[in-house]
């Protein structure tokens, strides 16, 4: 998608289709619409009078040759109302008007910004907002839908050049819009085509593409560093795991922090040996989608070049029954030295994630922040639109919190109290890997919580919001690349 600033006056743009957004009860003379010459105001009045413009949340109403504009096209997207209208807003705004133009055939779109003096959060959510809505994930339909696409996004501003904190904004925005596309790339391909090799394969790409070290780690070295529940997982499967590690570490960096990045990367998780229903099964080949965040937020820093030490740590395997498969009941030592009774194989992801933060914590990690597909019990809690945080670091999660609002991402900090660890406590070995049914995502994360120690460390379980099963006005169904925007939010900050 080409970007690009127009500074002539808003009637005088050359593209086809001009876009503003209206206020529910006045939309012809609020938000941008505002802005419009008195030709077209008349237009948009008569069509508020007549109710076929309310400015309703999403509402687009399209108006052709609109008077007085060289503007082919004219959209008014409603903008619901004022009172709750943010930055965050303005992201789905921007989305939801980039889908209904695409859906139509029209490419290219010109988005009068508020004044010319526009805030550089409002270029970034403009232009984020446009590029993750110009995603599908229908990459193997042979003729696809999305062919559509939006080509040339123009950002007025009615006059005046913008300033140089605007113009880094749209290359933010750019940038991690990018990667967080990349990961719903990575999330939404099926497993035959995303085995844990080839997803290594893939980063490896990824990081000499931009400058990342890259260190990719196989079956052998698993055994030496007597990774045994990261292994437990990976022995039932024929396609062998892979670690992957990247580093960022600009030499300007200062010694402290150093951030690790842990990511789930279960290629395909079947449940193992206590198999799961058939029913959805296949939406297991997003069990991944933690370790494809933290991929893309390391893409990021390569690019915007933070100073700031981060390492990004993926354990990556499928979870298969088989002849080799661990059973329930099995136990193992992980890397830490604390033996776990495996009572559920489905309860893989704290497994690797217990041995991949004891890994990161040897890297020299200080702080430990982990994204996983970890439970079902947190769809149960929040939905599907909200990502549970959990920590036991209030400043940390905090931090994490913030940056969720900041990035236009919603999440909730789900309680962690010590009376839940009688429920994986286990008869034979120092845990066990499910605390059963109630409180599910609380005591999976802290089982991972019992391997950060005393490393100020926050989870996220994006089990729920990884995934959309319903189109959105901006945002396709399929992979949401969620987490991405709120780490590299914080790593920022944290630079900063
Ligand atoms: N990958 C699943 C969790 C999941 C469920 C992710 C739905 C996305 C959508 C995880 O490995 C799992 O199976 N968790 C079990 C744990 C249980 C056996 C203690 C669950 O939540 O049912
Ligand atoms: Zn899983
Ligand atoms: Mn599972």
């Amino acid at each position: 998608m080409r970007i690009e600033f127009r500074t002539e006056p808003l009637t005088h743009v050359p593209t086809s289709a001009l876009v503003v957004f209206g206020f529910e009860g006045s939309p012809a003379s609020s938000g941008t619409a505002a802005r419009l010459p008195s030709e077209v105001h008349a237009a948009l009045e008569e069509l508020q009078a007549a109710r076929e413009l309310t400015g309703k949340n999403y509402e687009c109403t399209l108006l052709h040759r609109p008077a007085g504009l060289a503007a082919q096209k004219l959209l008014v997207v409603g903008a619901g109302k004022k009172e709750k209208f943010s930055a965050a807003h303005l992201r789905r705004l921007a989305g939801c008007a980039g889908r209904y133009l695409r859906a139509r055939g029209i490419r290219e779109l010109a988005w009068v910004l508020e004044s010319n003096g526009a805030e550089p959060k409002a270029v970034q959510a403009i232009v984020e907002g446009a590029i993750l809505a110009d995603y599908d994930g229908d990459r193997y339909r042979t003729e696809r839908e999305g062919e559509r696409r939006i080509d040339f996004l123009s950002l007025a501003t009615g006059s005046g050049t913008p300033g140089e904190s605007i113009q880094a904004a749209l290359e933010r925005a750019r940038i991690i819009a990018e990667a967080q596309n990349f990961t719903r790339d990575l999330v939404n391909e099926p497993s035959n085509r995303m085995t844990p090799t080839r997803l290594a394969e893939q980063v490896q790409e990824m990081a000499a593409h931009f400058g990342l070290e890259c260190q990719v780690l196989g079956t052998q070295e698993i055994h030496e560093l007597r990774m045994g529940a990261f292994w437990a997982v990976a022995q039932g499967s024929d396609e062998p795991p892979r670690l992957i590690i990247l580093r960022y570490a600009p030499p300007d960096a200062p010694e402290a922090p150093v951030v690790g990045l842990i990511g789930k990367g279960i290629t395909f998780d079947t449940g193992g040996i206590s198999i799961k229903p058939s029913e959805n099964l296949h939406e297991m080949k997003t069990d991944m989608a933690g370790g494809a965040a933290m991929l893309a937020v390391m893409q990021v820093l390569a690019q915007l070049k933070p100073r700031l030490r981060v390492v990004a740590v993926v354990p990556a395997t499928e979870n298969m029954p088989s002849g080799k498969a661990a059973k329930p009941g099995d136990v193992v030592t992980s890397m830490s030295g604390k033996t776990i009774e495996i009572l559920n194989t489905d309860a893989e992801g704290r497994l690797l994630l217990a041995d991949a933060l004891t890994y990161a914590k040897q890297l020299g990690c200080t702080v430990l922040i982990d994204a996983a597909t970890l439970t079902s019990a947190i769809t149960i809690a929040l939905g599907n639109t909200t990502t549970g945080v959990f920590g036991w670091n209030q400043e940390w999660v905090n931090r994490v919190l913030a940056s969720a609002a900041a990035a236009g991402e919603k999440m909730w900090q789900m309680p962690l109290d010590d009376d839940y660890r009688e429920l994986y406590k286990s008869a034979i070995a120092d845990l066990a890997n499910t605390g059963g049914r109630f409180g599910g995502a609380i005591t999976a994360a802290m089982f991972v919580g019992e391997f950060a120690g005393d490393t100020p460390w926050v989870h996220l379980d994006i089990a729920g919001t990884r995934w959309s099963n319903e189109e959105k006005p901006d945002l396709a169904k399929g992979p949401t690349g969620a987490a991405v925007r709120t780490l590299v939010h914080l790593l920022m900050n944290l630079a900063s």
